[in-house]
């Protein structure tokens, strides 16, 4: 492979409307090459757009962006040779095989018929789907197209990949076996862009994290900054005897002065922990009246926290 420059996606300003809906209003943001950046966001935050104008599909209203230092608009040709993007809707053609399709996409890739037909067996092997290579598509399964319609897009190992919403509507064990495709391509040096409702999916596959709310860019950073950024640490407690949880309610409250959250079914409390020093403190406090602690632990917050603590924010 050519050597790349280090920015995979700048992105700058980006703008997109569509009869009055700014779908995408102000995205700006970069990748460095060889990464995988997660791009979260509710539905119509913008995340399909904005991918749309960096893959070269549609044309920005305003601002700017760069693939490998070439510009979306001027230099798409040079670009479409660089990336390949897997939608958020299967294009697959129903009455061809998975083999016929993956075929298809080969020669469409500019491979003779024998690599095509070398590379689509390939593929849905490592896709797990060599029983069913034969059949044709109607009748597979949503995990099933998915699957295929990854594998379409790596027929030729693309500098760039962008999977827009790759799991959505899969079952747990397939989505696992998308992240391992995922994770392969990102060690022969592959950059992705993955667009994600699922926080989970985010934090399992990506570096960096762009957080989009009605059309603009309200969070970016790894995962860990974002994390930080919340601040705050949940403190949880379980009591080893499920009647004492009430005065181990109180008593954390005394503490703390926050609301607590009591779990009566897991004889479990928890609440904000702004000081992580209070939590010795607290163990002190529930063992003098008595109060025995099954089990301590203060956590960072999960993206989902982090994930609604930004979105709430009103733009400005
Ligand atoms: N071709 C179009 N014509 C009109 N409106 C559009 C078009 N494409 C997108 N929009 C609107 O732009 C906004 C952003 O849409 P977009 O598809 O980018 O969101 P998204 O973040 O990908 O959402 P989802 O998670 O549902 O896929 C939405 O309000 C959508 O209705
Ligand atoms: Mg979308």
């Amino acid at each position: 492979m050519v050597t790349l420059p280090e920015t995979a996606v700048y992105a700058e300003s980006l703008r997109k409307s569509f009869r009055g809906v700014h779908a995408v209003a102000d995205v700006s943001f970069a990748i460095p090459t060889g990464t995988v950046c997660g791009m979260l966001g509710a539905n119509g935050a913008g995340k399909t757009t904005t991918v749309r104008m960096l893959a070269t599909l549609i044309r920005p209203d305003g601002g700017r962006a760069e693939i490998f230092g070439r510009d979306v608009v001027s230099q798409a040709t040079a670009i479409r040779s660089l990336i390949s993007l897997t939608g958020q809707y299967a294009s697959l053609d129903e009455d061809l095989t998975a083999i016929e399709n993956l075929e298809l996409f080969g020669r469409l890739r500019g491979l003779n018929g024998r690599g095509a037909r070398t590379r689509a067996g390939e593929l849905v092997d490592r896709f797990g789907l060599a029983a069913a290579a034969d059949r044709p598509i109607t009748g597979f399964s949503g995990g099933m197209r998915r699957r295929i319609d990854l594998a379409a897009s790596l027929i030729t190992p693309p500098a760039l990949l962008f999977l827009d919403e790759p799991t959505t509507g899969l079952d747990p064990t397939t989505r696992a076996q998308v992240w391992a495709c995922v994770r392969d391509l990102v060690d022969e040096g592959t950059t992705v862009l993955l667009t994600t409702q699922y926080l989970d999916e985010a934090d399992q596959l990506a570096d960096s994290l762009v957080v989009v709310d009605a059309g603009r860019v309200i969070a970016e950073g790894t995962v860990d900054v974002l994390k930080d950024r919340v601040g705050a640490r949940s403190l949880e407690v379980s009591v080893a005897d499920p009647t004492r949880l009430d005065d181990a309610v109180a008593i954390v409250r005394a503490r703390l002065g926050t609301e607590v959250v009591p779990s009566p079914e897991a004889a479990r409390l928890s609440a904000t922990l702004t000081d992580p020093g209070l939590s010795a403190r607290i163990v002190t406090d529930l063992e003098a009246a008595g109060v025995v602690v099954a089990e301590l632990a203060v956590r960072r917050p999960t993206l989902d926290e982090v994930f609604f603590a930004m979105t709430r924010q009103e733009p400005a």
